[in-house]
């Protein structure tokens, strides 16, 4: 495997580009594949299973057909229940969301209150529960799954009356739960930040898990040997 191969990266639409453009600026000298599989979007409404087979699919095909040496599974649904697979199955360093997510988060809070929204099969999937726990098991997390948030994101309506009422609704749990943080498990949602800050309000901090993927991306590819040097 080459150092010039490319890092191979997936999610069921466009939101895993918020990943793809941290790791871009990271790591600007190495070249990326980023398949959206916007005919079978959106995963997080869809059986753990199905995901999974997707997922497989998707990064099968960026190692075999693309010739990815890293996969960074740029999709917290995919990754709740499959990251473990892809990491048995592959023979490439492969990096989820998740976990650097949940570290990101730990780390930010004051209160040891956090929050965390994500599709209805991430949540559902309990990675974060476990991820937060393993992370810092002194802190409390409540969940919320935010159905309608990725639809709004692909039509690409990310302002306006119809998201802010969603918003409030779907986050009342969060801001009854006194949460001082607020992690992004989709990697749709911080198309939506604003919104959400809005509604949460100006004391919750909003945290993305894409920098702290690409950080998890150059330490993986160092590891391997395969960071891509700079053209002179
Ligand atoms: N962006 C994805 C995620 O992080 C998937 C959204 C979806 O397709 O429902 O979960």
């Amino acid at each position: 495997m080459s150092p010039d191969a490319p890092i191979g990266m997936f999610d069921s639409g466009f939101g895993g580009l918020t990943v793809a453009r941290a790791v871009i600026d990271l790591l600007p000298n190495e070249n990326l594949v980023y398949i959206g599989d916007t005919g079978r979007y959106p995963y997080g409404n869809k059986p753990a299973d199905e995901v999974r087979r997707y997922a497989r699919e998707l990064a099968h095909s960026l190692v075999e057909d693309y010739g990815a040496k890293m996969i960074v599974v740029a999709c917290n649904t995919a990754a709740s229940v499959a990251l473990t697979d892809l990491q048995a199955e592959l023979d490439v360093p492969v990096v989820g969301v998740v976990e650097p997510g949940a570290r990101a988060l730990v780390r930010v809070t004051h209160n040891n209150k956090v929050g965390v929204i994500g599709t209805v099969g991430t949540i559902g999937s309990g990675a974060y529960a476990r991820a937060v726990r393993d992370a810092d098991p002194s802190v409390h997390l409540t969940s919320a799954a935010c159905p309608g948030f990725v639809e709004f994101v692909e039509r690409g309506q990310t302002a306006g009356d119809e998201v802010s009422i969603l918003a409030e609704r779907l986050l009342a749990p969060l801001k009854d739960a006194d949460v001082d943080s607020l992690l992004l498990g989709c990697t749709h949602y911080p198309f939506l930040a604003r919104v959400i800050g809005e509604v949460m309000g100006p004391d919750v901090v909003l945290v993305s898990s894409a920098d702290e993927v690409a950080f998890a991306a150059r330490d993986a590819l160092t590891g391997a040997g395969l960071l891509r040097a700079p053209e002179i």
